[in-house]
């Protein structure tokens, strides 16, 4: 038997997915909101134990559905996969659409309709599932976890641990604004890695209990993990869990790139 994500049937959940804010609250100007929101990854039934809070969804979200799906999702399913965790997770989003451009998350992180509907999300989580901690990657995802803790009540009696490392696409964003090397980037990010799996195991209950391993400078081939079937819509093609990008940006200027996404079956996921 398949297994999927049976999405938002729940109703603490549905009612957060059928009332979310539209382009009144998140501006065309910094967000893509004509690719409509992406809300959520992982179990929404009770059973999650760890909670993580991402950034934004980019263009392989916008396709699948659902977020932390691309190479940003597979190298943070195998940190999880290092607490022993392979099934009891939940992630949202800062952000439910994506971000356009520099500058657009932190002019808008705090915004208080933007907020609200964050913390909406972050205290539905929190009262449906026993979860022992929160994590949150890269800088804007601890300001929103912050913000949470400061302006609910939810937030503020808050007892698991509460903990951030850098983003797990990180060691890219530096290369391309050339603030460090890709591997300097990739060291720095796994030094925070490693600071969060001493912080989290022992207090977060593992799916399958394994010895606590640190990373070294690199990530293996294996810390790049496959996003499970469960988390995703039935029916989605076994290549769009790939390790290849499959869908991109492309068009002969800003608009352009904007209103497309091209999809490509990797030539070595194709079976035919
Ligand atoms: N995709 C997401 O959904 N969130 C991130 O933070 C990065 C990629």
């Amino acid at each position: 038997m398949r297994e999927f994500c049976p999405g938002y049937v729940r109703a603490p959940y549905r009612a957060l997915v059928a009332d979310y804010p539209d382009e009144s609250v998140f501006t065309v100007d910094d967000f893509r909101v004509e690719w409509g929101p992406v809300f959520h990854r992982g179990r929404l039934d009770r059973t999650a134990r760890i909670l993580v809070v991402g950034q934004d969804p980019a263009q392989h979200e916008a396709v699948v559905r659902r977020i932390l799906v691309g190479t940003a999702g597979r190298r943070l399913q195998g940190f999880l996969a290092r607490l022993g965790i392979d099934r009891s997770y939940v992630m949202i989003n800062s952000f439910a659409y994506s971000v356009l451009g520099q500058g657009g998350g932190s002019r808008n992180v705090d915004d208080p309709a933007i907020t609200a509907y964050r913390n909406r999300w972050l205290d539905t989580i929190v009262k449906d599932q026993p979860i022992e901690a929160v994590l949150s990657l890269g800088q804007l995802a601890d300001q929103s976890v912050k913000l949470w803790q400061a302006q609910t009540a939810r937030g503020k009696a808050f007892s698991g641990v509460v903990t951030t490392m850098r983003h797990p696409t990180y060691p890219e964003s530096a290369a391309a604004s050339g603030s460090a090397t890709h591997a300097t980037a990739m060291a720095k990010m796994l030094t925070t890695w490693n600071a969060a799996l001493d912080q989290l195991s022992g207090h977060v209950t593992p799916d399958s209990p394994i010895p606590l391993a640190h990373y070294g400078t690199d990530l293996a081939p294996s810390d790049l993990a496959v996003i499970p079937e469960r988390d995703l819509p039935p029916g989605l093609p076994v290549w769009m869990r790939s390790d290849k990008t499959w869908a991109d940006r492309q068009g002969a200027n800003a608009n352009e790139k904007r209103a497309t996404i091209v999809i490509r079956i990797p030539t070595s996921e194709r079976p035919f």
